[in-house]
């Protein structure tokens, strides 16, 4: 792993517990329960690598669509989870915040979500982005909204500054587990130019050493944002 070119702002859009389940004879909330797990190793490892913001994508505006015992074991877990990573992550000078659209989620869930990005505000050196009831459309239609609130004029500058993830900029890879060659609404804005990785493996089963695989193939693009 050495002379690797490590990317600032990674993003992982987390797929493929479900069919992890599956595979195993087992109720697709054991696959989350397991993906869950996934989540600090690999954010650790990413940050011990060199990336300073991780954005995980954990439940996208879509996914309400879900059978309802599905969505609500998906939201009992990411309340154990989010007090879970900012407290552990705090140690490591990792700031939790979490990004999407807030008033679809319970006063409960909301309240840990607070309490998580308060517990972590300090924390400068990393940051870990749970994307959570979070959609790229809608994200574009909220900054413009904002923009025109304040008067302001809607331009790409304009946009990407009320964008979410506007304190910590465009993510240069984007990974996708669980074998599906799409974004499902992930970071479509500020993805434009983001070098995109995917894998046949299953979020569950996504190692540390797979993170690597990435990585190294990542270091290899050359990115030219248009020129030449
Ligand atoms: C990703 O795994 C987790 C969420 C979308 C919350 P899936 O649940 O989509 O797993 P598959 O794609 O059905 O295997
Ligand atoms: C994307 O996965 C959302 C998350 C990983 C949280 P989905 O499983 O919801 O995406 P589609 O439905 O296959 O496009
Ligand atoms: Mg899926």
């Amino acid at each position: 792993m050495e002379n690797l070119r490590v990317p600032s702002h990674g993003g992982i859009i987390m797929d493929g517990n479900g069919r992890w389940a599956t595979q195993r004879g087992k109720d697709r909330s054991k696959g989350h329960a397991e993906g869950s797990k996934n989540v600090e190793k690999i954010a650790t490892h990413a940050f011990k690598l060199g990336v300073k913001t991780l954005t995980l994508y954990a439940f996208s505006s879509e996914n309400w669509s879900r059978p309802q015992t599905e969505v609500n074991e998906l939201m009992r877990l990411l309340k154990v989870y989010l007090k879970k990573f900012a407290k552990k992550f705090a140690t490591k000078k990792a700031r939790l915040v979490v990004s999407g659209d807030r008033k679809g989620l319970s006063s409960e869930l909301v309240e840990v979500i607070e309490q998580c990005e308060k517990m972590s505000e300090d924390c400068v050196e990393y940051t870990l982005n749970i994307a959570l009831n979070y959609g790229g459309r809608q994200e574009i239609v909220r900054a413009v909204n904002t923009l025109i609130e304040k008067g302001e004029e809607i331009t790409v500058d304009g946009i990407s500054s009320n964008l979410y993830t506007a304190p910590f900029g465009e993510p240069d890879l984007i990974i996708r587990t669980g074998g599906e060659y799409r974004l499902s609404n992930f970071l479509l804005f500020q993805g434009a130019y983001s070098e995109l990785y995917f894998t046949d493996v299953l979020w569950p089963d996504f190692s540390e050493s797979q993170f690597d695989l990435a990585i190294e193939n990542y270091s290899r693009r050359q990115r030219r944002f248009g020129g030449v």
